[in-house]
């Protein structure tokens, strides 16, 4: 049966996450978010005290572990040496320090493997920074997802709220710049937008919108 691959890729807080996940259930495909796959590592090594500039200890400590996806109910669990951490990967301490840990090689070779072997398996959408660009060059639609900073920023801080936790607009903003200007402009595999990715600007779309755009621009071009 063919295997289709379906790419999204966009800045922290785009709403990636949300539309991936919708998508591929109304497609049936397998929803891959591969920012929980940093974030396990992040909370792995911070575990061992591990800061991101010691890297003979990061690639030393690379052997040790093992992530691992696996699916309940259509959810995915993030295994971490075969605990499921799932439900600690969210925090925003956790966000920061993946993005910490994620420049750097030995680290997004280990994911890299573990990402094309899900994606050669079965169909996907899978999201992130880097899957159009440098994960699945050659998936069969990518899609670039973003929105402006203020927007996310919004959203995020609505969603805080939502959960009663106490926080700072503005706070949040540089928080969404920095993890933003971090994940762009480093070296190896940074955010960008494939040259064949279909551009999608959600500030003023709801999810729905979204994910009916996704849906069916994938159901035109798999099954026209
Ligand atoms: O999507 P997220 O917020 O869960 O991702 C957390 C961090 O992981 C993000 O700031 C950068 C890194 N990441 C990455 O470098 N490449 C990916 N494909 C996914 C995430």
């Amino acid at each position: 049966m063919k295997v289709y691959n379906v790419a999204i890729d966009g800045p922290a807080g785009a709403g990636k996450s949300t539309v991936a996940k919708m998508a591929a259930e109304r497609l049936s495909f397998v929803y891959v978010d591969t920012g929980s796959m940093y974030r396990a590592l992040a909370l792995a090594f911070m575990r061992l005290g591990i800061k991101p500039g010691e890297m003979s200890r990061i690639e030393d400590a690379l052997y040790g572990i093992d992530v691992t996806l696996s699916y309940r109910g259509g959810e995915q669990m993030v295994l971490l040496n075969g605990e499921d951490v799932t439900s600690l990967l969210r925090s925003q301490q956790v966000g920061d320090l993946a993005s910490a840990f994620a420049p750097l090689a030995p680290v997004r070779a280990k994911l890299l493997l573990l990402q094309r072997e899900l994606a050669g398996r079965t169909s996907v959408i899978m999201d992130g920074r880097d899957i159009g660009t440098t994960v699945l060059p050659h998936a069969d639609l990518k899609i670039y997802l973003t929105a402006d900073a203020k927007v996310r920023a919004e959203r995020r801080y609505k969603e805080l709220l939502e959960r009663g936790s106490e926080c700072d607009k503005e706070e949040i903003l540089n928080g969404i710049l920095t993890r933003d200007k971090q994940d762009m402009t480093r070296e190896i595999s940074p955010l960008r937008q494939a040259k064949d990715a279909v551009y999608l600007d959600a500030s003023h779309m709801t999810v729905d919108e979204v994910v009916c755009f996704i849906v069916n621009l994938a159901k035109e071009r798999f099954w026209p």
